[in-house]
């Protein structure tokens, strides 16, 4: 059976730079929602804040007008898994877990990156699942590194590297039907990343890809439904659910962690690229 090709776009080493300014702005971004998040702030609060951060940094935010998405933010609070509308109605309360997903596009190229926070005080087992989605995240980065490293690397060998970091780590649900994505002059681009499968499929990791690697995991079953508005995810067992992302390129010499201000270098080491400063502070 054929497959369809995929349009990958390649980027020069010239322009991952670029895509590393886009990156920073976004980290920069969530970085202050993080230190923002609290009880009693809207989501709306933390949606002004990343456009500001974005605008005084001179980009723009990607989300909004994207598809007629109306902010920069998707605040994805409890049961919300991904791109639920920030509202000034929606007011953070103790004990809520919330993802916030942030995207910039500065000079043409974007970044797209996102965080789970905890509320005030917050269940050990919903700051656990952040955790085991932060490290499948990882976990897939790495794979993306080592597989481009040894020449001999899949697509698909991210996704197994985030599946089995899930399924390690315990009974979680791994939402399906959404995942990470290529990123460059546009958001979304080929290919599609899975959060979910064997290994050894798809296209070569080679140098100059650049990835959007998303895992969502839930506390109960990985079924999800999306509401009337056209856009929020809901777990469809009203169980808590958890969103980590990072864009990320591979360098012929190592991968780079676009939206980590450390380039990634605190989790994968001697896998990120020269061109990250090794002295760079976290
Ligand atoms: N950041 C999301 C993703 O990773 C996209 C958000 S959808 C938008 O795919 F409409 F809000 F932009
Ligand atoms: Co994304």
């Amino acid at each position: 059976m054929r497959r369809p090709q995929l349009d990958i776009q390649l980027k020069t080493p010239e322009q991952i730079e670029l895509m590393r300014a886009a990156g920073l702005v976004v980290a920069a971004a969530l970085d202050r929602m993080r230190a923002a998040v609290a009880p009693g702030v809207s989501t709306a609060d933390l949606d002004a804040i990343a456009e500001s951060v974005i605008r005084e940094a001179g980009g723009t935010p990607s989300f909004k007008g994207y598809h007629g998405y109306p902010a920069s933010i998707c605040s994805s609070v409890n049961e919300q898994v991904v791109h639920a509308i920030p509202a000034p109605t929606q007011v953070l309360r103790d004990g809520d877990l919330i993802s916030i997903d942030c995207g910039a596009i500065l000079d043409g190229w974007h970044g797209d990156a996102a965080i789970t926070v905890g509320v005030g005080e917050v269940r050990p087992e919903l700051l656990r699942m952040a955790e085991v989605a932060q490290d499948a995240m990882w976990a897939g980065i790495r794979a993306a590194a080592r597989g481009m490293l040894s020449g001999r690397g899949r697509l698909t060998d991210i996704s197994y590297a985030v599946e089995r970091a899930v399924r390690a780590a315990g009974r979680y649900g791994i939402v399906e039907g959404y995942g990470g994505h290529g990123i460059g002059t546009e958001m979304h681009q080929d290919p599609h990343v899975l959060n979910h499968g064997r290994p050894g499929r798809g296209p070569k990791l080679v140098p100059g890809m650049a990835l959007a690697i998303e895992p969502m995991v839930t506390l109960g079953s990985p079924r999800t439904v999306e509401l009337d508005d056209g856009w929020t995810v809901i777990t469809r067992d009203g169980s808590i659910a958890a969103h980590v992302e990072h864009t990320m390129a591979l360098l012929d010499d190592g991968v780079w962690v676009l939206t980590a201000p450390d380039g990634g270098r605190a989790r994968l080491g001697d896998l990120v690229t020269a061109r990250e400063p090794a002295q760079s502070s976290a």
